[in-house]
């Protein structure tokens, strides 16, 4: 996620910014911020069964590239914060708003790299370990549709995770970047707020987490469970 190269380029361009101003702190400034490149869709956005190009575009070019450029304006103020004299109200909106970001950035990646063309299934582990945990592939997919349309009047995320506090994976609910779990290590994320779907299916919420049920591939999720399972 983080390019070397881009890190000490980014602390150059911070280090030759704060020259030319002459900004002088009280504390020196933090370790040199990493510079946020967002990634680029994972897949054509012509070719996702249900969701069209436009949509998936400024889901992708607006909101979490949005996100990962507020990341690094975030983590740029906060090198230059001076946390021994700060307010507790600044330090706590900007380390807030940090967090927001950087899961957003997060989340968002998971969300794109669940798209595919559909028909899609878990390899044999995953498949395995969903049905120890949920009891069938068809209760768990029914949980996390449920859990999809719930969340339609309102916004989140709908996230399979495995927990390795609990040893299992569980679906976990989210009504914001932030809400988590300590320990999730997501496979499988549903955006649910009104920017993933508005374009296509207006406040058909529903219609469009059945799209995305559709549209599912399960590849990376595979291959990070499979990583969880090493680590
Ligand atoms: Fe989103």
């Amino acid at each position: 996620m983080l390019d070397r190269r881009s890190l000490i380029a980014g602390g150059a361009v911070l280090a030759a910014g704060a020259a030319i101003t002459g900004c002088a702190t009280a504390q020196t400034p933090g370790a040199a911020p990493a510079t946020w490149t967002p990634r680029p869709l994972p897949f054509d956005p012509k070719s996702i069964p249900g969701l069209s190009e436009k949509l998936l575009v400024s889901h992708h070019d607006n909101n979490y590239a949005g996100a990962v450029k507020r990341l690094g304006d975030i983590e740029s103020q906060l090198r230059q914060t001076d946390f021994s004299t700060a307010p507790g109200f600044l330090i706590n909106g900007l380390k807030r708003e940090e967090l927001m970001a950087l899961n957003s950035m997060i989340l968002h990646e998971v969300y794109f790299s669940c798209l595919g063309k559909g028909g899609s299934k878990p390899g044999a582990d995953l498949a395995r370990q969903i049905e120890t945990d949920f009891g069938s592939h068809d209760r768990w997919r029914s949980e996390f549709i449920g859990m999809g349309k719930a969340l339609g009047g309102g916004s989140g995320w709908v996230l399979l995770a495995w927990s390795a506090r609990m040893g299992r994976l569980i679906n976990q609910w989210a009504s914001d970047h932030t809400l988590t779990a300590a320990d999730g290590g997501v496979l499988v994320a549903l955006d649910m707020y009104e920017h993933a779907y508005h374009i296509d299916y207006g406040a058909k919420a529903a219609d469009y987490v059945n799209a995305y049920m559709g549209a599912l591939d399960w590849t990376v999720a595979d291959k990070s469970f499979a990583a969880r399972q090493k680590s």
